[in-house]
């Protein structure tokens, strides 16, 4: 029911704000109208437009923690919900245009997008419509960014605001894409509902082999079938993940602390608190992976998949 009225008022406020030329400063009433929609909107509100802006900036799924805190952000801001009032917001909101700004200046965008702006339009085309620049369309863009009405900042997030409602033959199959990446790169970070997936997601190299995965979806793609393609990939994140140091200590607390607890552990050899574990992470490591001398005789029953998380850990710099 609030959602609902959310989407009314948003509704309203669109047309109010339409009728008077987009908000401009200067014109009370309307923004008054629009301020007030924007605090019904929640958080959830703008998960899709979340979803946009990490799929135009970063070519990949939000992640968990990034969806729920820009999100909120964006509620706190009182920020348009749809991805075209967001990105015309970008001229008008100081606010926004920062967010919308932290995106495009970060260095996971910048790798994306680099070199001169002949180089970065052709770039922005392939990560989010894949297809090489018509030259209208390029000669567009590029004059829009040459003669600094478009920054670069910008661009990635207004070109796929664009291509959503562009109704040429091409742009209908552009906001197609558009739309299937954008519901598979949802099922994705819907899909991780656990912490261990949730931390799974997380390093260049798990963005890098996600962003693959999104890249092979197209127009015409059915982003239904992708939902066992997301599972198999986050078991792969999840075999490849650093595991946290939460999850190593719980291991060594159920099959080392039998014996390495208290002034009588062996050799002294005390694994019963996180420096006693950590100053140890390379003897833990020899003794339960290289040598698998450790648990004694294996006699507290620790697992293969138990010896990998210590694997994976000590691998990964043991943090
Ligand atoms: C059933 C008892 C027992 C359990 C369980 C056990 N250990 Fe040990 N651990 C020992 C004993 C006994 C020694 C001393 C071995 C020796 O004197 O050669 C030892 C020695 C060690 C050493 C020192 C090895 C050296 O030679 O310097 C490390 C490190 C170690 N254990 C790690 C672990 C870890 C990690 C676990 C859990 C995954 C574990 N142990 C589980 C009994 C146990």
């Amino acid at each position: 029911m609030k959602r609902m009225l959310a989407i009314v008022l948003g509704v309203l406020a669109a047309a109010v704000l339409s009728g008077c030329g987009g908000g401009n400063e200067g014109q009370p009433q309307p923004r008054v109208l629009a301020q007030r929609t924007v605090q019904a909107a929640a958080a959830v509100d703008y998960h899709e437009v979340v979803q946009q802006l990490y799929v135009a900036y970063f070519g990949r799924p939000a992640d968990t923690g990034g969806l729920a805190n820009f999100s909120a952000q964006m509620a706190a801001l009182g920020a348009p919900v749809g991805i075209q009032d967001l990105d015309f917001a970008y001229t008008n909101n100081v606010s926004v245009r920062a967010l919308i700004d932290s995106f495009g200046n970060s260095e996971e965008s910048a790798a994306l997008y680099s070199g001169d702006n002949d180089v970065f339009v052709t770039a922005i085309y392939a990560n989010v419509l894949n297809r090489v620049p018509d030259a209208e369309g390029k000669a567009f863009w590029l004059s829009a960014l040459n003669s600094g009405g478009l920054t670069r900042a910008r661009a990635s997030f207004t070109i796929m605001a664009a291509a959503l409602v562009n109704s040429s033959a091409q742009g209908l199959l552009d906001a197609q894409l558009v739309r299937n990446r954008i519901a598979v790169a949802r099922a994705f970070t819907n899909a991780l509902d656990s912490q261990a997936e949730v931390d799974a997601y997380s390093g260049n190299a798990a963005a890098a082999t996600v962003r693959a995965m999104l890249a092979g979806v197209t127009a015409s793609s059915d982003p239904n079938a992708y939902a066992g393609i997301i599972d198999s990939l986050i078991v792969q994140l999840q075999a490849a993940a650093v595991p946290s140091f939460d999850t190593v200590r719980s291991v060594v607390q159920a099959r080392c602390l039998a014996c390495h607890a208290g002034i009588s552990a062996p050799l002294g050899v005390r694994l019963d608190s996180d420096s006693g574990i950590r100053n140890r992470a390379a003897d833990i490591h020899l003794q339960v992976v290289v040598l698998r001398a450790m648990p004694l005789g294996n006699q507290t029953g620790m697992t293969d998949a138990e010896r990998d998380i210590i694997r994976r850990w000590f691998e990964g710099g043991a943090p």
